[in-house]
């Protein structure tokens, strides 16, 4: 297995380029389900995901090719014919429940693995199944798994108890083709759901609404084939920002959209550091004093709970006291134990972590178990004093693309090996 070995006390300085966003990506894939012929994705991270997500979409008989430069995808689903998607993969990604919608739509049935728990909290699918059901779906559960059956889905109200993302991404897809309109209430509003509304969009379809808390969908008969380019990665955008900022480096981050950067970009002026758009992306500088800042963890437009992490480590060598409450999910602290045994002071109470500051980070061995904290201990390691080790990287490798690369580039002492 690889490790990532980092030596700290580079500032970073330079420019990065933001890969894709992953967390669009991976509904867009789904969504060529509900179109017959070629789709091709442009920008595509290089992701362990989205590798799942290709292996998913084979297995029920698509086709996915991607190009040389393995970041253009061309999907052509005209030969779906199974409409299973196996434990094997919902377990090693969640987000293989984004093939229950487009399949019930367009196809008339669907077998999904009941996803378990995870690392960072229970998951539950319950809105999803519940939205389906109101656009008229049969919903089974057997062996584990979701089977959901229908002639034509119904345009249904739906009122969601709780924000999700992918329910909503799954909901939106299922509307697409269902007969009449669908009202999506309480629906989540970030950046990646606007994205999969202008791409169904795109496909024919009639979304209305999306980035706001009510969606609209007036299903159509028929979606076609497209070509898109995936938007950049606002949680890959953010962290390279937190980590010109916790080395006090002076970067540019290139092809971000600041627009869905706004929380990020305000706790990160509050910690001391200057972030300024410039023509191509958002300059960071960070100063010597990087100050404590409070964070709750929100939906969108809400401070997200993907970089709460992240945050949690510039709070560990930050002036003063900062306290972080995660919201979204109840167990996503996983961080915390390894940030201590790097030297922070933290304490959990529940869904509130309280950080005091500490002069140094020592850099040693760490792990995580998702790959937030991941990417957290990555950014620990850069400011440690001397050599950390983060093991574990396949949960980097999901969601950070050739980060050590990026960072390297960046003048950051970091390289990949083999944890023998
Ligand atoms: N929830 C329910 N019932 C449901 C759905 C969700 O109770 O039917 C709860 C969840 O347990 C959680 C909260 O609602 O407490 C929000 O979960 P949500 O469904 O919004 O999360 P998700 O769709 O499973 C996506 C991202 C996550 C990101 C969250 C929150 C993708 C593929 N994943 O997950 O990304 O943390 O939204 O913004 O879009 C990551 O990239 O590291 C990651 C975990």
């Amino acid at each position: 297995m690889d490790k990532i070995v980092i030596t700290g006390g580079s500032r970073l300085k330079g420019e990065v380029r933001v890969s894709g966003a992953k967390n669009a990506a991976l509904p867009i894939l789904a969504s060529a389900i509900l179109s017959g012929g070629t789709s091709t994705y442009r920008n595509v991270p290089k992701l362990n995901d989205i590798r799942t997500m290709s292996k998913l979409l084979s297995l029920l008989g698509a086709s996915v090719e991607p190009d040389k430069t393995g970041h253009q995808l061309a999907v052509s689903t005209s030969g779906i014919r199974n409409f299973h998607a196996p434990y094997e993969l919902v377990k090693t990604m969640r987000a293989s429940v984004l093939v229950l919608g487009p399949l019930v739509a367009r196809h008339g049935q669907a077998i999904v693995s009941l996803p378990g728990g995870c690392a960072i909290g229970a998951r539950p699918i319950d809105q999803h199944l519940k939205g389906l059901e109101a656009m008229g779906a049969k919903i089974t559960l057997d062996k584990g798994n979701v089977i959901a059956r229908a002639r034509r889905l119904q345009g249904a109200s739906i009122v969601c108890d709780l924000p999700t993302v992918t329910g909503t991404e799954n909901l939106m897809m299922a509307a697409a083709l269902a007969k009449g309109r669908s009202t999506i209430e309480n629906a989540a509003r970030e950046p990646e759901i606007e994205e999969l509304a202008r791409v169904i969009n795109k496909m024919g379809g009639r979304v209305q609404g999306a980035g706001t808390s009510v969606i609209t969908i007036e299903g159509v008969d028929e979606l076609h084939p497209i070509d898109h380019a995936i938007l950049p990665d606002r949680i890959e955008a953010g962290t390279f920002m937190v980590a010109a900022a916790l080395t006090r480096g002076d970067v540019l981050v290139r092809d971000c959209l600041p627009e869905h950067l706004e929380a990020v970009i305000a706790k990160l002026r509050a910690a001391g550091a200057e972030v300024v758009p410039e023509a191509g992306g958002l300059r960071v500088r960070g100063r010597a004093d990087i100050l404590g800042v409070d964070i709750t963890t929100q939906p969108h437009p809400g401070f997200p709970t993907d970089m709460q992490a992240q945050f949690m480590v510039l709070a560990s060598v930050a002036r003063g006291q900062s306290v972080i409450t995660e919201t979204i999910f109840e167990n996503r602290y996983m961080h915390v134990q390894e940030l201590a045994r790097m030297g922070a002071d933290i304490h959990v109470d529940g869904r509130t972590a309280v950080i005091r500051g500490v002069k140094k980070l020592t850099g040693t061995k760490v792990m995580a178990t998702d790959l937030r904290a991941s990417a957290s201990l990555v950014l620990a390691g850069l400011v440690a004093a001397g050599t950390t080790e983060v093991l574990r990287v396949y949960h980097l490798d999901r969601g950070y693309e050739q980060i050590e690369k990026k960072l390297s580039k960046l003048g950051a002492n970091v390289k990949r090996a083999r944890d023998d």
